[in-house]
């Protein structure tokens, strides 16, 4: 096991109807909030109201920032932080999936600079302030409510990619299992294939052979993704099935996971931010076709991590490594399959010949993340396997 500093500030509070404690845990950190949110799912959902309602009752301030898209965007950031520093709030409550959280931590670093909030992206500048952010998650996937990243999507430049700062953890994030009992079948699969990939990267990318026990954190999580994601794929209101995979989901990119591992890299979320890019496809479905294909090209060389993973996990019992690999690899494709998440660029509608394009887009975050092997033409052969 390797050196490493743990360090993850955010407070949780997890259960069946905490979320009416926003208003009193909002509270703490200052009187003027900026409630931020998403299209329309929390208003047919009534969270909209219960939030609010919290808000009120703890006589805090409450100005409204709605219209966060799935996949944010740059443009309705910038709006974000106008409205921010106009109105001069204290704190931001976002209230949604990992899309809003996202946004809101990019609005709570650019509402704190007097610089543009795009150069913390590009890395020209550092976060050096934010407000502070208390989240009320209503879909378990991406972890953004306990870690110091986020994802925007610049417009007009076509890339996606992440901020990141201590000063964004959360300083609370409200985790009630229910307010996920509305989330569709579509994005219960792609929230299982995100949590999934988020506990793979590191899992197949560090090289310390001494790490058994993140290797079998990694191995429970995944397998506890899968089950609780088939669980509620069959009932969307079991209880136990979606508070297992809302805590999973926060465990599985909250820094727990890779706590020792040594150096590790994202070369699928690379990937995929260049599918959720340029086609505004949903990151879930972007992971499940880039990342059996990942598998299979990296395995070629190195087959013996995904050869455990595929004992481990799908129980396989090939002796040679490259077979069982292989096996695991087409386990978990079957998965994501059965679930309804596309598996080839086909299946979502992107054609074969577009590959040079997406590649080009994603050597733009391979530099970024210093992912020095990942050229346009591994990229490119990669994604050909995902046809
Ligand atoms: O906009 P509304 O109307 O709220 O609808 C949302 C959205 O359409 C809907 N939804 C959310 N909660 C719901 C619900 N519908 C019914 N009932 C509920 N309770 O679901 C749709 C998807 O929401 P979104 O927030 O986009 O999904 P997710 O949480 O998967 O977030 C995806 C974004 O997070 C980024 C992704 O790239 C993508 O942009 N990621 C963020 C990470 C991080 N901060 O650490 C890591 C990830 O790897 C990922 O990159
Ligand atoms: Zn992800």
């Amino acid at each position: 096991m390797q050196s490493f500093t743990f360090w993850n500030p955010t407070k949780i509070v997890f259960g069946q109807d905490t979320a009416g404690q926003v208003g009193k845990q909002a509270a703490k950190f200052g009187q003027k909030v900026l409630m931020v949110y998403g299209q329309s799912s929390i208003k047919k959902t009534g969270v909209y109201d219960l939030v609010k309602k919290s808000l009120e009752a703890s006589s805090l301030q409450v100005v409204e920032f709605a219209g966060v898209k799935s996949n944010p965007v740059l443009s309705h950031v910038r709006e974000g932080v106008q409205l921010a520093k106009e109105q001069q709030v204290d704190l931001i409550v976002a209230v949604g999936g990992g899309s809003v959280i996202d946004e809101s931590k990019a609005i709570a670093a650019g509402a704190r600079t007097d610089g543009d909030v795009w150069d913390f992206f590009i890395d020209k500048a550092t976060v050096r302030d934010a407000l502070p952010i208390v989240t009320v998650l209503t879909l378990a996937a991406t972890a953004s409510e306990m870690n110091s990243g986020g994802v925007v999507t610049n417009e007009e430049t076509g890339q996606k990619f992440n901020i990141g700062s201590p000063l964004l953890f959360p300083k609370v994030s409200i985790l009630d299992p229910t307010l996920t009992y509305t989330v569709p079948a579509n994005y219960t699969a792609y929230s299982g294939v995100d949590a999934i990939c988020h506990l793979l990267e590191g899992y197949f990318t560090a090289t310390d052979p001494n790490t058994p026990l993140q290797d079998r954190l990694v191995e429970a999580l995944v397998k506890t993704v899968m089950e609780s994601t088939d669980r509620i794929l069959v009932d969307p209101r079991d209880y136990e099935a979606r508070a297992t995979m809302m805590w999973s989901a926060t465990l599985a990119l909250n820094g727990l996971t890779p706590a020792g591992i040594g150096p590790f890299g994202f070369p699928n979320h690379m990937i995929e931010h260049s599918l959720s890019a340029i086609y505004d496809i949903a990151h879930g479905a972007g992971l499940s076709i880039v990342l059996p294909a990942w598998m299979a090209y990296t395995a070629r060389r190195a087959p013996a991590r995904f050869a455990r993973f595929g004992r481990e996990v799908f129980g396989i019992s090939e002796a040679d490594d490259q077979q069982a690999a292989a096996k695991g690899t087409a386990a978990l494709k079957a998965w994501f399959e059965r679930i309804g998440s596309p598996t080839t660029l086909t299946a979502a509608g992107i054609p074969a010949t577009d590959i040079p394009k997406i590649a080009a887009n994603a050597v733009m975050l391979a530099k970024k993340w210093r992912l020095d092997d990942y050229t346009e033409e591994v990229i490119g052969e990669i994604l050909q396997l995902a046809r």
